[in-house]
């Protein structure tokens, strides 16, 4: 056991709030899903992909290949290793009937949208379920970047601006999953993320479709107050943490700081 891994389990110990039948799944998950994501693509692994959207969005295989967005390959041990991930969150989140989830860590360059990538693109291909990605890094977005797309628009225009929803939709190619890009950078994103308007859109995108499953790429818990102040609107909580980068003190504050949440597990993130 690494030290990592070890302050986990102490902070796990020491939260009587976590459940730790749903934490150990998903920490063991979360260390082969680190190892799993060294090895570089050798040519065996077979990109999968919808037919082009009509709006003519189409991701950046190379650009996707670049930042680790590889859930969608076929025979890749990465690949394998999200679609685990995908069982046990699938699994604790439609027995609880559970319909939103956010990812976050202690810091930012944990693998947040990395994760909330993978995650979402292995749920949407899982032929059952569809997905609604959304990036809440309203002060760094990288979602759409990670999938090489440009939308002009997103969330803030539709929270600020009053530009239509369906406007800042971007749908990525892959059946059953829409995205939701973060839109123009701003500064004051806690005031945003706990605004009425913001509320009504998470109410919203959580009940209209009982099939679709919300994954919302959070900012990180301990650089500001963003996530804090959002996470009553979602019904779960994964925690991803960077192996040898995450210390054991952020991470027990992170957890501390979602001492109210759900968090149903830990992404344990080892890169190469
Ligand atoms: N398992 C991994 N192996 C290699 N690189 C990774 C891995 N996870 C994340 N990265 C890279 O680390 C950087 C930060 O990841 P990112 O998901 O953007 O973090 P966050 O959203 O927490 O800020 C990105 O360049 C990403 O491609
Ligand atoms: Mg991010």
């Amino acid at each position: 056991m690494d030290r990592l891994e070890k302050a986990i389990e102490k902070a796990r110990a020491e939260r009587a709030t976590v459940n730790p039948s749903l934490m150990n799944p998903s920490l063991s998950g979360a260390a082969a899903l680190a190892r799993g994501a060294a090895p570089a693509f050798n040519g065996r692994s077979t990109p999968v992909f919808a037919p082009p959207s009509p709006s003519g969005d189409e991701p950046d295989e190379a650009q996707m290949e670049r930042n680790r967005v590889v859930a969608h390959h076929t025979r890749s041990p990465e690949a394998d290793i999200y679609r685990q991930l995908r069982t046990q969150v699938l699994h604790i989140m439609n027995k609880e009937g559970w319909r939103s989830l956010a990812i976050t860590s202690p810091n930012y360059g944990d693998g947040k949208t990395t994760v909330a990538l993978n995650l979402g693109i292995s749920i949407a291909l899982d032929l059952k379920q569809t997905v609604m990605l959304v990036d809440l890094d309203l002060r760094k977005p990288a979602m759409h970047r990670y999938l090489g797309l440009n939308p002009t628009v997103g969330l803030t225009d539709y929270l600020v601006k009053g530009v239509p929803l369906t406007d800042c939709l971007t749908r990525p190619p892959f059946e059953r999953l829409n995205t939701l890009p973060a839109g123009s950078a701003l500064d004051n994103s806690s005031e945003l993320l706990a605004s009425p308007r913001m509320i009504a859109l998470a109410h919203e995108l959580k009940t209209r479709y009982p099939d679709r499953l919300i994954i919302y790429d959070m900012p990180p818990v301990l650089n500001q107050d963003d996530p804090i102040a959002f996470l009553p609107q979602v019904d779960a909580v994964l925690v991803v943490v960077r192996d040898g980068v995450t210390r054991s003190d952020d991470l027990k504050r992170c957890l501390a700081n979602l001492a109210a949440a759900n968090v149903i597990g830990t992404v344990l993130n080892v890169c190469q």
